[in-house]
């Protein structure tokens, strides 16, 4: 029965703190979806060292990720939870994919773009192939889709050209793999700049609420983010700091537009502001009380990423030696 379900694939970044938009656009619908779907989830160590971490940091990071996925609601029995670093079979297809990937394609990457031109220092040949390793993460797997934010689409779309060129080149391999991604959360904008991403690497902390920030800190900045003059409470492209803010509205309580609108018309954003900060410090309360207990349960996590690695290798095993067999690498 399990054999007939799609795959799904997803990773998330251990390079910072994750933020209620990781959250809204992309691991929701891991939750969302991990019944109907045979899900891999997996925390994207190899991406982060596309800029410099610190080690000891970045180990713990890595495991606080997969605390994260569960105390949100991933189920380490129906899902295969893992760290890529612990799949090789990631950078086999990395490498079969590079000598596919056309240097053009890739500096028109636009992440690369602004990545390359923020840190002069940093700019190393990983950085410029990293969509490169995305597409080998997804293909490796035939996933059938990927819930990722609207930042990732432009990868997903090398992704797609990848499957599509090795399949002409080759033969038949590759699924083609779909992004599945929100509409309204697919980009939860920055609380103090509504023009930019709220992200894990802002240098204004005030700027991204992050899951594991205290509820008062919490509190306190969605009641202090920017919004508007007009002092109209509605829902238009022309108000996107308030816009912003009722689509996290709508996301933390399953509530629809016209139901909120009608709620706060004619009164203040004050108030609106107050009551969005409850609803979304009590929700990330709950889902601290329940990071807490599973982080201090190493040796579980460290059983869950056994079985994790174990399984994703499983499921990558095949294809692979299928691909090097296709490229003409001898097999004894
Ligand atoms: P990253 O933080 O780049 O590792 O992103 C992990 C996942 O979260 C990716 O699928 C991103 O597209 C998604 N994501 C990150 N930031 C946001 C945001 N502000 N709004 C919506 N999705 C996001
Ligand atoms: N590049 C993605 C990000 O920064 C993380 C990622 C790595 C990913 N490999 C992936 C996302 C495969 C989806 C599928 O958000």
């Amino acid at each position: 029965m399990t054999d007939k379900k799609k795959t799904l694939l997803s990773l998330v970044q251990p390079s910072g703190d994750l933020t209620i938009g990781n959250y809204l656009g992309a691991i929701k619908n891991f939750i969302k979806l991990q019944d109907e779907y045979d899900c891999y989830i997996g925390v994207a160590d190899l991406h982060s060292i596309t800029v410099p971490q610190v080690a000891a940091e970045l180990r713990k990071r890595s495991r606080e990720i997969v605390a994260i996925y569960l105390a949100l609601g991933l189920d380490p029995d129906k899902v295969t939870i893992f760290i890529q670093s612990h799949n090789p079979d990631h950078l086999k297809l990395y490498w079969v994919l590079n000598s596919i990937s056309y240097m053009g394609q890739l500096s028109r990457m636009t992440q690369f773009k602004d990545k390359q031109s923020r840190a002069d220092e940093n700019n190393n040949a990983a950085l410029f192939t990293y969509p490169t390793l995305m597409a080998a993460d997804i293909l490796a797997y035939n996933a059938d889709v990927v819930p990722v934010g609207i930042d990732q689409q432009q990868h997903m779309e090398l992704a797609r050209d990848l499957a599509i060129r090795f399949n002409s080149r080759y033969s038949e391999t590759f699924t083609v793999p779909e992004s599945i991604i929100n509409e309204s959360t697919r980009k939860i904008m920055s609380l103090r700049n509504p023009e930019k991403k709220m992200s894990k690497s802002d240098e204004d902390k005030n700027a991204s609420i992050f899951l594991l920030d205290p509820l008062n800190v919490i509190r306190k900045k969605i009641k202090s983010a920017v919004t508007d003059s007009l002092n109209n409470f509605d829902y238009n492209d022309e108000q996107i700091a308030l816009k912003n803010l009722i689509d996290i509205y709508l996301a933390f309580t399953g509530e629809d537009l016209d139901q909120v609108l009608a709620k706060y018309k004619g009164k203040g954003y004050g108030e609106f502001k107050a009551d969005l900060a409850d609803i979304v410090a009590n929700d990330l309360e709950n889902f601290q009380n329940k990071y807490n207990e599973i982080i201090s349960d190493k040796e579980r996590l460290d059983q869950i990423l056994k079985d994790g690695a174990e399984k994703s290798q499983r499921k990558t095993r095949n294809l692979l030696d299928k691909v090097y067999r296709k490229v003409g690498f001898l097999q004894l």
